[in-house]
């Protein structure tokens, strides 16, 4: 079957740590054929060894020899399948919270998101209490502008697949879903259990209270995002390659715009430019990219050391917006005591990271209503929203979100933890 002309979409796994992401993936990639029956055994009899049967799903996203030993995913996974709509590249994001900046990463590059609810007494509970990641993940996802998902309710066979714990877990999502802003009743709520495969590629006879589809078909249900082509050229670099005999390769995904072979294009903030060669997606060579594509791209005339990871790449004749400050809007999702001014967590927006100083708190606002509640507050606290003018410590591209909401929506995060979300409504550009 032809993959080329199925669209493409980014999917990222998201969800509270030990949920079972990566377990249900393996299992969804098991049974739509993307990986073969033996590459499984050789797990199960890895994993035998070990003691760890169960773990063998697992493993095909969680390849890396640590993760195998902990247990627990450290990078993000990709990997490709086709379901009968889409050709679908898989992010499985980490859910230890120490690993929540991958996420990030990986959510921004993300059309569609799957979240992983396990229904198992407790881990529920866990995931969406405040500090649970359940929670930060929706909330991330949604900042990040995922605006599609689906979500599996997992591990339903320690619940011995009843229809009332499902019911809880499900209307326990939809609160918090509803609450970040999702359009809860287009969201398909679909009861799993990786390990015995209910409800992954047939419907499960457990199950027979539920009247949805089955997981694999839930991700049809997926629509094609918009692809933004007629906007100007931004690429955020994700990482820099130098390739002997072909030259300086950096790589990232086409956010807004088209880049074409030949087009002169520059980097910024650091102001290089030079002229694209060839364009590379999954090892074949494309004339040019469009927005959702995951490319490598040969410049000339720029040096490998000269980029790095952060920079975003733009035509020439409108280069990406570099900012010494910025105003944004944002929702304070954790914070143990209270911010003011001065206080210096870290700033992530699209690959970027930097230390960020909040300079000025504006506006306290209404998070139900966004009227605006307090001037001038002397600080902010966990649950508030607020207009705040922010300082990164060093000059970084990022655009007003209502112009190119791609590069317009950052994390702040401090100590391993996500602080605050929000857009940018208004920069100072630098000249
Ligand atoms: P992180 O990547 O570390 O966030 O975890 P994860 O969400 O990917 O969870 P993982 O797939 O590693 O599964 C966590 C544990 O739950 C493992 O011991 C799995 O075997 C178990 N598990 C996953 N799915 C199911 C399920 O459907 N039923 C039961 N009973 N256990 C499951
Ligand atoms: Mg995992």
């Amino acid at each position: 079957m032809s993959s080329q002309k199925k669209p493409h979409l980014n999917l990222v796994v998201i969800g509270h740590v030990d949920h079972g992401k990566s377990t249900l993936m393996g299992r969804v990639l098991y049974e739509i054929g993307a990986v073969d029956e033996r590459i499984i055994r050789e797990y199960e009899e890895e994993a035998k060894k070990l003691g760890r049967e169960t773990w063998k799903y697992a493993w095909v996203l969680d390849k890396l020899k640590e993760e195998r030993e902990r247990g627990l995913t450290i990078d993000l996974g990709f990997y490709k399948f086709e379901t009968k709509k889409y050709m679908f590249t898989l992010i499985d994001a980490p859910g230890h919270r120490d690993f929540v900046k991958n996420m990030i990463t990986g959510a921004s590059q993300a059309d569609c998101a799957m979240l992983v609810v396990s229904a198992k007494e407790g881990e529920y509970e866990a995931g969406i209490s405040p500090a649970g990641q359940t929670r930060e993940h929706v909330f991330l996802a949604k900042t990040m502008g995922i605006n599609q998902l689906i979500v599996a309710i997992n591990k339903m066979d320690t619940v011995n697949y009843s229809e009332e714990r499902y019911n809880e877990v499900k209307n326990g999502i939809s609160r918090l879903l509803r609450m970040v802003g999702y359009k809860v009743q287009e969201i398909p709520f679909v009861p799993t259990s990786a390990w015995y495969g209910d409800n992954i590629k047939e419907i499960s006879k457990n199950t027979p209270w539920y009247k949805g589809s089955t997981l694999i078909d839930a991700f049809d249900t997926f629509k094609e995002p918009a692809r933004p082509i007629d906007k100007p050229l931004r690429i955020p670099i994700q990482d820099v390659y130098s390739i002997r005999g072909v030259g300086t390769v950096p790589v990232g995904r086409v956010e807004t715009g088209v880049l074409k072979v030949g087009d002169k294009i520059i980097f910024m903030p650091p102001k290089v430019s030079g002229e694209v060669k060839s364009i590379e997606t999954h090892h074949t060579r494309i004339d040019q990219a469009i927005p959702g594509d995951n490319i490598g791209f040969n410049v000339k005339g720029v040096d490998k050391n000269q980029i790095r990871r952060g920079d975003v790449a733009g035509h020439v004749n409108n280069p990406p917006t570099v900012v010494s400050e910025f105003v944004g809007r944002i929702f304070v999702l954790y914070h143990p005591t209270a911010i003011a001014a001065g206080y210096t967590p870290v700033l992530h927006v699209h690959t970027a990271t930097t230390p960020v100083t909040f300079a000025e708190l504006i506006q306290k606002i209404d998070p139900r209503t966004g009227a605006v509640a307090e001037e001038k507050p002397a600080f902010i606290k966990q649950g508030d929203a607020a207009v705040v003018r922010f300082k990164p410590m060093k000059n970084v591209v990022v655009e007003k979100y209502q112009e190119l909401p791609q590069l317009g929506r950052f994390a702040i995060r401090d100590s391993g933890r996500t602080i605050a979300a929000g857009t940018v409504i208004d920069l100072k550009k630098v000249e």
